[in-house]
């Protein structure tokens, strides 16, 4: 009922030169992966305009990795949803635990960021995660719960947002939580989001889990059930990584 969805963030990382990976990926994206997976990369918001060029035809939808919550207006080095829409982004990552650390975005500024997001006409891709210091102290699942309510708006129309489940200590450290640990984050999620969205959307919303997945983990932790795809970092910037990640999903 669920498409798998896999999405590449690039971070900070990529020139002009290295949409050639971009190009190898939706190269390698086959009819048979795309009849059984959706996929979804977000390079940096400079090259999202060529990117969306090459990316016609090819079956991959392109993402941003922010957004400001404002529509337009005076805020110097900030990019608005409608200019990533207009750019031809089609998703936008929000929430990013690196957003949230290094720029002090709180669940209260994300909120509003959603909202610009969807009014803009982008799928959102919510991001949330504990700390390693509140997983030790049995705390993971409490965070994760506020994290989801508080950035979610209220009447989200269907289909609107999918939800990452980043451990900000997995993520770019090769560090993974148990498949257990995953398995009973996901499923309280779908839990939380049952009491936030609309009668039946919770069973509809894709749940990612991100952090250090590579293709040798990969099929193991998208096999679990509450499991509907993957947010990939470091692995997203190689073709033949990302597509055997696609592969196993
Ligand atoms: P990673 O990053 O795959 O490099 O751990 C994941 C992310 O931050 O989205």
């Amino acid at each position: 009922m669920r498409r798998a969805l896999i999405a590449g963030n690039w971070k900070m990382n990529g020139l002009k030169a290295d949409l050639q990976e971009l190009s190898g990926m939706a190269k390698g994206f086959t009819p048979a992966l795309r009849a059984r997976t959706d996929v979804m990369v977000a390079p940096p918001a400079t090259l999202l305009f060529a990117a969306s060029a090459m990316l016609i035809g090819t079956g991959m939808t392109l993402g941003a990795q922010d957004c400001h919550e404002g529509a337009s207006g005076a805020h110097t080095g900030d990019v608005s949803a409608s200019m990533l829409f207009d750019s031809g982004a089609e998703m936008v990552i929000l929430g990013h635990s690196e957003r949230r650390q290094n720029h002090g975005e709180t669940s209260a500024l994300i909120q509003a960021k959603v909202r610009a997001a969807l009014t803009a006409g982008l799928h959102v891709i919510l991001c949330v995660g504990e700390t390693r210091a509140e997983r030790e102290a049995g705390r993971a699942l409490g965070i994760v719960r506020r994290q989801v309510r508080q950035s979610l708006p209220e009447r989200l129309s269907a289909g609107s947002v999918s939800i990452a489940y980043e451990p900000v200590w997995a993520i770019g450290t090769g560090l993974t939580p148990t498949l257990d640990d995953i398995a009973t984050m996901h499923a309280d999620i779908r839990k939380t989001l049952r009491g936030v969205l609309m009668k039946g959307e919770a069973e509809k919303t894709r749940l990612l889990y991100g952090g250090s997945v590579k293709p040798e983990n990969a099929a193991a932790i998208l096999a679990l059930a509450d499991v509907d795809g993957a947010l990939v970092g470091g692995a997203s910037l190689k073709a033949t990584d990302f597509l055997a990640i696609i592969a196993a999903a």
